[in-house]
């Protein structure tokens, strides 16, 4: 991740022991666009790469406060990402030489040719940036591969992550229930790309999302002339997934005749596409997700029972989001390290942000707080996300919350109100309380009480 900050181009350490040099190289290169921080000898060089975030050092081989070349072989060992370029005197060439060997970026004999040097120290931040953000990469797709992408620390998440584990390589059925954007396609992906069958097919089918009598088709397929409209052949979501998975998502949504439909497939392990007869032997694991209550729906008979049992062998039920807060920092930073390093920014949460975002309800879930997150990296103009780059949907919910939040906005809107009438008043504490309509003695305790300074 780096800063999308026109103004600075890289973070340049440069150590040498003649203040002059110093001075003459930083001048240039700041004006380059690089923002430059000198050190005279080892010891400050080494506090600096400590405290700030340095993309390239170049250094003067031979000072009185210590080697050029051990400063590189510090640096090699604990700031390996950071390319270093030597400037030398004519003398230590070939020191010069042996350090390149051993991975230095680049030497210049002073005095350089600086065109040459500002082209040269470009490329070596850009090595480092580049490294920085292949390590940064590397790290988010191993937290993903562990957790199969799935974020959560929570201890009801965590069961669900022990239980995927445990019953990704079995062939029962498994339905996944949880509210809309808690994660329920993404446990379907999860349980077959991380089994032993994850080169095999994954199909899937949205059953709330098909036109009815489209779906009857799309599940079984069909022979060319089957019926009108069927110009060729085509073959059915069961027969593609066969040797695989099949995710049925929104199973509840399936009307009753195809429910028993799916109940003789399952039953029978075996297909006929319309318009044939000829039985078609399958064999794939179904995984089905429902957010409606399916249980309420057996009990009202519009699902059936003898289904519901055989397509929850296995059940996961994914708790909604406002029941993990817990979990929001951790999902939160995640999804800002993914859509920052997207949006090449570099951007943390304040805590006013993040305290709106514990506190909301989140009705969508997951789904619903990625797409603030992703929404507000993209808006934030600066380093920080703050209040201002949250949706209304949020702030209007959190201004109306009956609690300390919105005691304390009364309170800020209070201080505001004061602040507004001594400014107005331009300091005559007297007329601001005339203003106000409340008595001076009055006035001076609400200022004490909001302890808002009375020079403002
Ligand atoms: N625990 C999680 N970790 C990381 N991302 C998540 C998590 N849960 C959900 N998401 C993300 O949220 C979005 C919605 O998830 P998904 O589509 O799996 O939800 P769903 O339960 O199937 O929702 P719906 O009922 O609306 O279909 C996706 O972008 C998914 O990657
Ligand atoms: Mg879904």
């Amino acid at each position: 991740m780096y800063t999308d900050n026109t103004s600075n181009i890289g973070n340049v350490l440069i150590v040498d022991d003649e203040p002059n040099a110093l001075k003459i190289l930083s001048a240039i290169l700041s004006d380059k666009g690089f923002r430059i921080f000198d050190a005279m000898g080892m010891d400050s060089a080494i506090t600096l790469m400590h405290k700030h975030d340095i993309d390239a050092i170049i250094t003067d081989i031979k000072m009185t406060g210590g080697d050029g070349m051990v400063l590189f072989h510090y640096v090699k060992q604990h700031f390996s990402e950071i390319p270093v370029i030597f400037l030398t005197a004519y003398g230590n060439v070939d020191s010069a030489v042996s350090a390149i060997t051993q991975g230095a970026f680049y030497y210049f004999i002073k005095p350089p040719d600086y065109m040459k040097l500002k082209g040269i120290l470009a490329r070596a931040v850009e090595q480092r940036q580049l490294r920085k953000e292949v390590r940064s990469l590397k790290t988010i797709l191993a937290v993903k591969e562990k957790n199969h992408f799935i974020i959560g620390n929570n201890n009801k998440m965590r069961k669900i992550l022990e239980l995927i584990d445990s019953v990704k390589d079995s062939s029962s059925s498994v339905l996944i229930r949880g509210e809309t954007g808690t994660g329920k396609e993404l446990v379907a992906r999860a349980l077959h790309f991380t089994s032993r069958k994850k080169t095999t097919p994954f199909v899937d089918i949205n059953c709330a999302a098909v036109p009815r009598d489209l779906l009857e088709s799309e599940l079984f397929g069909y022979e060319k002339g089957a019926f009108t409209g069927a110009f060729s052949q085509r073959t059915g979501k069961f027969e593609e997934a066969s040797g695989g998975t099949l995710f049925l998502d929104e199973i509840s949504e399936l009307e009753l005749s195809l429910q028993t439909k799916l109940l003789r497939v399952l039953q029978e392990r075996e297909v006929e596409r319309l318009g044939s007869n000829k039985r078609i032997k399958i064999d794939f694991r179904l995984i089905c997700s429902a957010n409606k209550d399916i249980r309420q729906e057996v009990r009202e008979e519009r699902f059936r029972d003898d289904l519901f049992y055989r397509i929850n062998v296995i059940e996961i039920a994914l708790p909604p989001l406002r029941e993990r807060k817990d979990d929001l920092p951790l999902l939160v930073t995640e999804f800002m390290k993914e859509f920052c390093i997207r949006e090449n920014k570099s951007i943390s949460v304040s805590s006013d942000a993040m305290e709106i975002l514990r506190d909301y309800y989140w009705p969508g879930n997951v789904r619903q707080l990625r797409n603030i997150i992703e929404r507000a990296v993209v808006l934030a103009s600066g380093q920080t996300l703050t209040i201002r780059d949250l949706p209304n949907e949020i702030l209007s919910t959190y201004n109306h919350k009956p609690d300390n939040n919105s005691m304390r906005s009364l309170k800020e809107m209070e201080i505001q109100a004061v602040r507004n009438a001594i400014h107005e008043c331009q300091g005559n504490k007297s007329k601001a309380a005339r203003m106000l309509g409340i008595s001076r003695k009055a006035f001076y305790k609400r200022l004490r009480e909001l302890s808002v300074k009375s020079h403002v």
